[in-house]
């Protein structure tokens, strides 16, 4: 591997202020998630110290965007530098595990994005790895850091909601709607085999186990493929664009999910709604700052206000009432938890590669399920 770097630093920030240890991060990956990762990196008081992408030129073009005070030719010779003490890993799925492992090789902390890995097997070795480690590894499974969700949370926790008997919803997106649309998830060389599932399933199931504290148990998945071709060479496409999901969790809980990339007019529309004995909790992330209580005598929508949160979700209002907070915000919480865990504490509901581990142990359930046409048992 080379070890040449440009050199184009940006200012770092005044280190020593507060007795935190330093959080010096190296950003891998350029894209969508690599800026949001770096702002957040600097909102909890951290520094990139390094980034790398697909090529010097794109490490070189994100040193601005991402506040990143060097840019890197090679992720591994980033990993290695001394000055890292946290790598962020924000590459096509395929890149997660080898880049992640290298990083714990090399003792720093990490912070791995979504699907941990794009098989259970290869999830196990790095949580494995990590735990044996003693390093910090996260998730960023990040729609955890909504205020709404952590009430909605506390609701199951404290019993109001009753004994919950139901649990539903769906994740739906447009972006990948028409043939000619197209991106590296598609294949599953690189997004891995299941695409939608893994991209935006994976979150959808881990907020439902986060928020009633219950665990799918066994399930049923279908899958389709809308476009079967896609780009501008119209090449044969196998993942698929949807899955249909019936699945029933330890607590007794019964539940159905849709999960689509192809929903036309949905963005980003992540829906969950559980019901118990009491009442019925449905959050919609297009509109975080409001959680509907369904009840069988009055329902009300509540908002987001840090005079009525409980604690466990007033921790991460940011802004007053009605001062809209939302997707960046949940990222900059997760990073600032990440912090506090390798500072020694135990933030609560921090998502940590054996969240990552479920998630690649459900995924894989679903394609066994979807290519047998069967229920199958999910392991613990
Ligand atoms: N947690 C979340 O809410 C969330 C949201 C979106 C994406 N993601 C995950 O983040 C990851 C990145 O997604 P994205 O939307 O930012 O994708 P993107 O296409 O916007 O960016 C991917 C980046 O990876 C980099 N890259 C590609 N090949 C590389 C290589 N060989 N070496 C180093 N870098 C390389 C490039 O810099 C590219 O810009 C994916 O795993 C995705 O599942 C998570």
């Amino acid at each position: 591997m080379g070890v040449s770097h440009i050199t184009e630093p940006n200012a770092p920030p005044d280190p020593g202020a507060g007795t935190r240890s330093e959080y010096r991060a190296a950003v891998i990956g350029t894209g969508f998630m690599g800026r949001v990762h770096a702002r957040a990196i600097r909102v909890a008081g951290g520094r990139v110290v390094g980034v790398a992408g697909s090529s010097p030129e794109k490490a070189r073009a994100a040193l601005g965007p991402l506040g990143a005070e060097r840019a890197y030719d090679d992720p591994e010779a980033l990993i290695a530098r001394d000055d890292v003490d946290v790598v962020h890993v924000c590459t096509p799925n395929h890149l997660h595990a080898p880049l992640a492992l290298a990083a714990i090789a090399a003792g720093k902390h990490v912070v791995c994005e979504k699907p941990l890995s794009t098989d259970a097997a290869t999830a196990e070795r790095m949580a494995a790895a990590a735990a044996e480690a003693g390093r910090t590894a996260t998730v960023p499974f990040v729609y955890r850091f909504h205020p709404m969700v952590r009430e909605a949370r506390e609701k199951v926790r404290s019993g109001a909601v009753g004994r919950l008997n139901l649990a539903h919803g769906s994740y739906l997106q447009d972006w990948l709607l028409r043939p000619g649309d197209d991106n590296w998830r598609v294949d599953a060389d690189l997004g891995g085999p299941l695409r939608a599932f893994g991209d935006i399933g994976s979150h959808w199931c881990d907020l439902l186990e986060f928020v009633t504290g219950d665990r799918i148990t066994r399930l049923s998945a279908q899958t389709s493929t809308v476009n079967d071709s896609r780009g501008a060479d119209a090449r044969p496409v196998a993942t698929e664009d949807v899955v249909t999901l019936q699945f029933a969790t330890r607590g007794g809980m019964v539940g159905a999910s849709v999960i689509s990339q192809v929903s036309a007019g949905r963005k980003n529309r992540l829906l969950l709604e559980v019901s118990g004995t009491e009442m019925t909790l449905s959050f919609d992330q297009e509109q975080p700052e409001l959680l509907w209580q369904g009840g069988r005598e009055a329902s009300n929508l509540l908002m987001r206000d840090p005079d009525t949160l409980s604690p466990a979700a007033g921790r991460f209002a940011r802004v007053p009432a009605g001062h809209a907070q939302g997707y960046q915000d949940c990222f900059d919480a997760f990073v600032s938890d990440t912090r506090d865990a390798i500072d020694g504490a135990a933030p609560d509901g921090l998502p940590d590669f054996t969240d990552g581990l479920r998630a690649a142990r459900i995924a894989e359930a679903v394609l066994e399920s979807a290519q047998g046409s069967t229920w199958v048992e999910v392991p613990e």
